[in-house]
């Protein structure tokens, strides 16, 4: 069989494209968890992260630590199904890939059989890189993650800025070669300074996108719905609200309240009518 028919579809961002990006135009990236969202965002980002902060998002837990693999392989291939240019990265969730590299491969493989998602994230620095080279030397393309990790939530007592002083600094910027020379083609860096991420940047060959990070990361990642103002009571420095759907959701479900109270809905256009067809909008 022929493998190359014109496809009117465009192609999905690869890893290699991605590990390409390094130093160069800055890798856009979203969280999506919902088809729909993945859909909207596509067009506009490089990255579609499936992040287990769909925990809180999505399901309202207090923490990541309650979601599960089989919640982020549902949400993973509903992501993939939505959308069609960005590479999609799903979070290995909390308990899926600490205990051994063994487990993570297992839980890593059947994200990525299953949901059709071409890479994972996991959490961690040098403890990590051992199960990182065991994952990417078996064909699974691993997305790092340090700095704020919040699955370390309970260990550190809460979700805090990292890298505070001179040895944590360093400490940071070996967990980031560690990750980096195991073999991930890119790293998420969470609430960092900007001189320490500068220098992470600056020593890695992977690109590293930030998340209250700073510009020096050679792109940036946020949760669509921080971003879009879903939470007006959620504001951490690091967020830009760039539009204000809280308010937009408030006005539109206020009026059809008021509509329907008022009976102005449904309006004639909105009534089944004998004689007309049933998809028929006006
Ligand atoms: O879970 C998540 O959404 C993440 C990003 C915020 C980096 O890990």
């Amino acid at each position: 069989m022929s493998t190359d028919r014109p496809s009117a579809r465009p192609s999905r961002a690869t890893v290699p494209a991605i590990l390409a990006r390094k130093g160069g135009e800055p890798v856009v990236c979203l969280t999506a968890y919902t088809a729909p969202m993945a859909g909207l965002l596509d067009p506009h980002v490089d990255i579609l992260l499936v992040g287990d902060s769909l925990g809180m998002v999505i399901y309202g837990f207090p923490t990541t630590l309650p979601v599960t693999l089989d919640m982020m392989i549902a949400h993973g291939a509903a992501v993939v199904r939505g959308s069609r240019t960005a590479l999609v990265v799903v979070d290995m969730p909390f308990g899926s890939y600490q205990a051994c590299p063994a487990d993570a491969y297992r839980a890593a493989a059947r994200v990525l059989a299953e949901t059709g998602a071409a890479a994972v994230k996991l959490e961690g620095g040098r403890e990590m890189a051992e199960t990182v080279r065991f994952l990417a030397a078996r064909g699974i393309p691993v997305m790092g993650h340090i700095g704020l990790e919040p699955q370390q939530v309970h260990a550190v007592g809460g979700y805090r800025f990292q890298g505070r002083d001179e040895a944590a600094a360093r400490t940071l910027t070996d967990d980031a070669i560690a990750i980096a020379e195991a073999g991930a083609f890119s790293l998420v860096i969470e609430a960092v300074a900007e001189p320490v991420a500068r220098t992470i940047t600056e020593r890695l060959t992977i690109p590293t996108i930030g998340i209250g990070a700073s510009p020096a990361c050679d792109g940036q990642v946020l949760v669509a719905e921080d971003m879009l103002g879903l939470f007006p009571d959620f504001a951490p420095r690091f967020v830009k609200r760039f539009g204000a759907v809280a308010a937009e959701i408030d006005k539109a479900v206020a009026t059809y309240a008021a509509d329907v109270k008022a009976r102005r809905f449904p309006a004639p256009e909105h009534c089944f009518r004998p004689g007309r067809p049933a998809t028929e909008t006006a």
